[in-house]
């Protein structure tokens, strides 16, 4: 698989992480640090970013859809991912744009794979097949402990933990499992940040990691 094709001006930078690790958050900062740097920034999210990918994100994260089934799940993701890709990522790059991606290939990766337990080698092949055979020029992946991301996310709720919170941590733990695999196994693509500290702290990491990445 090669890196964004050469005839994109572009950047795509991807952030990555676990429920929890302040992502959304970081994103916004770090954008604004690069813009005030002098960069040209297209922030957008994954599932969604485009009407038709905003649409198909409804169907996966409705509560009322109990009974969708894993593989149509991250086939959902997949699809929602191909038209994002076409409609706003690949026309930011060839406007020589850097784009920040809230979420992207290596969450299908850590969710469906590690978190439901789908194959990895079906993932990567319809990653692949969704972005032509592409990848990010550089992945940031937030790291948090699970109980630390899913206290974060529960921080108002003092009630006691239930067998569902219980299943949570567990899906939690593989999740940043997959996303620690994933940063093993391509230590040029993806960074890890620790997310376990103070935002002002993690934002810049960020950023010095970007810059010395659009120095290269
Ligand atoms: P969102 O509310 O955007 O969560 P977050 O702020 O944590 O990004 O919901 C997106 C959810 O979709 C999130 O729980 C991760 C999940 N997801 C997958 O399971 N697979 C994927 O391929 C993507 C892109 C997201």
């Amino acid at each position: 698989m090669e890196n964004v094709k050469t005839d994109q001006k572009g950047q795509l930078i991807t952030l990555e992480g676990p429920d929890g690790a302040g992502k959304t958050s970081i994103l916004e900062k770090l954008a604004s640090l690069l813009e005030a740097a002098g960069y040209e920034v297209v922030t957008t999210r994954e599932p969604g970013g485009v009407t038709i990918s905003e649409s198909i994100r409804k169907i996966i994260l409705d509560v009322e859809n109990t009974s969708m089934d894993n593989k149509t799940e991250l086939l959902l993701y997949i699809a929602a991912r191909r038209q994002h890709w076409v409609e706003r990522v690949l026309p930011a790059l060839a406007a020589g744009k850097l784009v920040l991606v809230d979420r992207f290939i290596d969450s299908s990766v850590a969710y469906q794979g590690y978190g439901r337990g789908l194959s990895v080698n079906d993932i990567t092949w319809l990653n692949a097949y969704a972005i032509d055979d592409t990848k990010p020029q550089l992945t940031l992946l937030f790291d948090v402990p699970s109980e630390v991301g899913l206290a974060r996310i529960e921080s108002a709720d003092v009630r006691e933990v239930n067998r569902l919170d219980l299943e949570k941590l567990d899906m939690h733990k593989r999740v940043r499992q997959g996303y620690l695999d994933l940063a093993k196994a391509d230590p040029d693509r993806i960074k890890l940040v620790n997310a376990n500290q103070d935002l002002e702290t993690v934002v810049a990491t960020a950023f010095d990691l970007v810059q010395a990445n659009l120095a290269k």
